[in-house]
């Protein structure tokens, strides 16, 4: 998203009425699409979304966020030790910013931190203030903004002698697909230096019926985070969409090892965006492809770190749930 980044806590943005034309814009360009019709997964983050994903983090199917959350308490400290001083921190879709509290704990025993969380979505960035806002020793700036836009805001405040650690978790990478990701990191590293710092988690490929309940809970957690994207399209540009004529499905392709979050369409059906004063038909039974996770081996993470521009310094691997956290500096 091309949002130009704006300091949160800065009133209302000026640029709002450009980002609803570019949601507008996203929307009818996915749902125009002859073969699969695709919304991008960026904006199942709305209030209500980055409210459910936090949902979505506690259910006892998504395994994936307490290993992040196990591997930060157990590694912090050594993480820490590997990079070099002084370091700012600036976090990628930092969500509520649960994590990097305890990597934020580690480093701040060593330095003053400057902390910038990046995300697209306010609420979680307010989220984050909340969560980071009174640690001792870290001050926080965040930036409502798409990653690499905010990154750069990020690193022209760079000190002289100043590094940048990019934090990168929850493996949020795994949303691009192979290229797409090879591309984004590639572009992470055209703005940092050589010697930054990337700490990159990222899911593991694991049984598949493990990997569905994580993304198709029992309780319907996910399944609501999913709908919502119909709901916020509802909300903000005056559409249509029956969200009772729709249902979440979760789906594993093996070839290209990722999770597909979809939404199915249970009848024919005629959706009116009216913002763009666009129709579109869904037939029954087609869907809307809304998120991809991908899932990695810990090699193919190395040799991705190593085509983009990075060493890998090190990994580290959950025991319970297959995940891991890998440091790379920038070559
Ligand atoms: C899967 S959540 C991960 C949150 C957190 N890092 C964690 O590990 O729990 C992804 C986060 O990235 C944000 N996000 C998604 N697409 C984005 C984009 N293009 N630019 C900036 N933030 C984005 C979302 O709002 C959300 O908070």
């Amino acid at each position: 998203m091309a949002s130009a980044p704006r300091m949160a806590g800065a009133g209302v943005s000026p640029v709002a009425a450009a980002l609803t034309a570019e949601f507008s814009s996203d929307v009818v360009i996915g749902l125009s699409h002859t073969g699969q019709k695709e919304l991008p997964s960026k904006y199942l983050y709305d209030e209500v979304g980055s409210a459910l994903f936090d949902v979505i983090c506690l259910l006892p199917e998504y395994g994936l966020s307490r290993a992040g959350m196990r591997l930060l308490q157990r590694d912090s400290h050594e993480i820490v030790s590997l990079l070099p001083t002084p370091v700012l921190v600036a976090e990628l879709g930092s969500g509520s910013g649960q994590k990097t509290r305890l990597l934020l704990q580690a480093l701040s025993k060593r330095q003053r931190v400057n902390y910038y969380p990046i995300d697209i979505s306010g609420s979680a960035l307010s989220r984050c203030q909340q969560e980071i806002g009174q640690m001792d020793r870290v001050s926080i700036v965040g930036f409502e903004s798409a990653y690499l836009e905010g990154l750069q805001e990020v690193a022209a405040r760079r000190q002289e002698g100043e590094r940048i650690l990019v934090l990168f978790l929850g493996s949020t990478i795994g949303n691009f697909d192979r290229p797409a990701g090879d591309q984004f990191l590639r572009e992470v590293r055209k703005i940092l230096s050589e010697g930054d710092a990337l700490l990159l988690a990222t899911d593991l490929v694991k049984p598949i019926e493990q990997l569905l309940l994580a993304y198709d809970d029992p309780a319907g957690v996910t399944a609501a985070f999913n709908m919502n994207l119909l709901a916020r399209v509802n909300r903000e540009l005056g559409a249509d969409f029956d969200l009772r004529q729709f249902e979440h499905v979760a789906r594993y392709d093996e070839c290209e090892r990722r999770v597909e979050m979809h939404l199915r369409s249970k009848a024919w059906q005629r959706v009116t965006i009216q913002t763009a004063n666009q129709r579109f038909y869904l037939r029954e039974g087609e869907t809307i492809w809304t998120e991809s996770s991908h899932k990695y081996n810990p090699a193919e993470v190395v040799e991705m770190g190593e085509r983009t521009g990075f060493r890998c310094e090190r990994q580290w691997f959950d025991a319970e749930w297959p995940f891991a956290q890998n440091l790379f500096f920038a070559v």
